[in-house]
């Protein structure tokens, strides 16, 4: 595991990115594994200008993004789907961009889709990561078993919590998502984790405590052997 301490929140994006650069040089047609939430906006701000300054380009790559609520519409403006068009996709050339369907009648079936998807895409080369205050990541809540393939999951009051500050006071807030299982996060080639803020720094803390709380699903990334994770000062205590 490589952890790197970055000044700000915007240096943090900025060594981010500069993985991105060298991963689609080293292999044009990556397998991107993509997050929504605040952390990764930064990131995906620097990607695009670095698109449309013409040194970087996505086009023979495809991506898969983490998690989705459930059950939600893409097109409604609370779905991660709409999340990531707006934030990343309408801005760049990725050739081929997937995300569970909230929409699917049937989730278990949707997941199982989604599963195989990656499988036949011949699973993910890097995989982008935020983290949850309680450690979950996408929506691998903390457990003492963990499902390897994407299913169904009822979140946690802390995560409904966390992500309450995106909805309005008369928006109905999912409290059921779609997420890609432990086992494909696993399986990425590399994994980037990024971590910002005061709010994460008792988080971020017990991910550095050098044990593996199995109800921390982020400790579990320590075993992984090509984990990046970056954190600004504020994340890291200082
Ligand atoms: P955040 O969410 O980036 O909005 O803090 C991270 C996560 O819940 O995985």
């Amino acid at each position: 595991m490589k952890k790197i301490v970055c000044e700000s929140y915007k240096d943090m994006c900025r060594v981010a990115a500069d993985i991105y650069t060298g991963q689609l040089k080293e292999k044009p047609n990556s397998v991107l594994g993509l997050a929504t939430g605040s952390t990764p906006i930064g990131l995906y701000k620097e990607l695009i200008r670095r698109y449309e300054a013409g040194e970087l380009d996505f086009s023979n790559a495809q991506s898969f993004n983490l998690d989705e609520y459930y059950p939600i519409d893409s097109t409604h403006h609370q779905s991660y789907a709409y999340f990531m068009n707006e934030q990343l996709f309408d801005k760049i050339n990725l050739s081929k961009t997937q995300i569970p369907s909230g929409a699917a009648t049937d989730p278990m079936a949707e997941c199982a889709r989604y599963d195989e998807e990656i499988c036949k895409a011949g699973g993910i080369d890097l995989m982008l990561l935020g983290i949850g205050h309680n450690g979950h990541i996408g929506f691998n809540e903390p457990a003492t078993s963990y499902h390897v393939g994407a299913h169904l999951v009822s979140l946690t009051e802390s995560s409904i919590n966390a992500n309450s500050r995106f909805f309005g006071a008369d928006e109905k807030q999912p409290t059921e998502a779609l997420t890609m299982g432990i086992g494909h996060i696993f399986s990425a080639k590399k994994i980037i984790l990024l971590i910002s803020g005061a709010a994460k720094a008792e988080i971020t803390r017990k991910l550095f405590e050098g044990m593996i709380h199995t109800d921390v699903p982020a400790c579990l990334l320590l075993l992984h052997p090509n984990l990046t994770i970056i954190v600004d000062k504020e994340a890291n205590g200082e």
